[in-house]
């Protein structure tokens, strides 16, 4: 079985940065302006520390008509600059390793007042210009710049005992915070593919697709939110995406 990558890959410093984070982000698509110059580097820094290996993150002028309109979404518009999350398809679990490091990105951005939008279906693949190895694809970008509005009041989320599969409130609290920060988690049309079983000190992430950026999103919050406790991370099998294993106190 592989190593899992993201087993001591962040600080305790990040990972308080981004469950502080957590509540601040959202999907923004009307954007007044662009990140000033200082945000700009304090992204492109982080952009080069958050990344898992085999993965990326190019920040890029906006090109033009880089997302498509679609029917009944709000259209993404006024962003002055873009990110390219990329990932070697030859690493195991390509886009559960960028859905990690991409939204570690996230949040940074959310820390550092920059909105973002995770785009995986509508944006035109033929006006990105990312500069890829052979074995290197875009898996999604993103939009960073200010919203032009408030962030919206509600959140459209699945309720926890949807995604847990025994009562939460039972669980030990790094558990049930872990749980309640994945369900705060975005995901692709709002789908929340993700269960969560807890027993014996391991908290489970259980989804149909292992290799996804909804899953790697979710092992992130995971990751943000387990707490402070000495913790092990490790790939599961068939349904199981991850076990997140924590030391409790007796
Ligand atoms: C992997 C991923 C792909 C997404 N792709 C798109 C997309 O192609 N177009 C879009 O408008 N929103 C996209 N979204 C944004 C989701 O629709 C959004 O996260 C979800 O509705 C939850 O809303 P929130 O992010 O505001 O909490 C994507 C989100 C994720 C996590």
């Amino acid at each position: 079985m592989e190593e899992c990558p993201l087993n001591g890959f962040y600080s305790p410093a990040q990972r308080e940065r981004y469950r502080q984070a957590l509540p601040r982000r959202y999907s923004c698509r009307a954007y007044r302006g662009g990140p000033d110059a200082d945000q700009l580097a304090a992204l492109h820094y982080a952009a080069a520390r958050v990344c898992l290996p085999g993965t990326r993150i190019e920040i890029v002028p906006c090109p033009e008509k880089l997302f498509l309109h679609v029917p009944l979404v709000e259209p993404i518009r006024g962003a002055t600059h873009a990110a390219y999350f990329i990932a070697d398809k030859n690493a195991y679990l390509p886009h559960t390793l960028a859905g990690i490091g991409g939204e570690a990105f996230v949040l940074e951005a959310a820390a550092l007042g920059i909105d973002t939008c995770w785009v995986s279906g509508t944006y035109r693949r033929s006006v990105v210009d990312a500069d890829l190895t052979e074995n290197e694809r875009v898996v999604a970008v993103t939009p960073l710049g200010v919203a032009e509005k408030e962030p919206p009041t509600v959140r459209k989320r699945k309720k926890l005992a949807e995604i847990c599969t025994t009562p939460p409130e039972n669980w030990p609290l790094w558990a049930y915070q872990a749980a309640e920060a994945v369900r705060q988690a975005p995901s692709a049309v709002n789908m929340q593919p993700w269960r969560l079983s807890y027993a014996q000190r391991t908290l489970r992430l259980l989804g149909k697709r292992a290799d996804s950026l909804d899953m790697g999103i979710a092992m992130l919050h995971m990751e943000a939110a387990a707490g402070d406790a000495p913790h092990l991370w490790q790939w599961g099998e068939d349904k199981c995406v991850a076990h997140l294993i924590v030391e409790e106190n007796p």
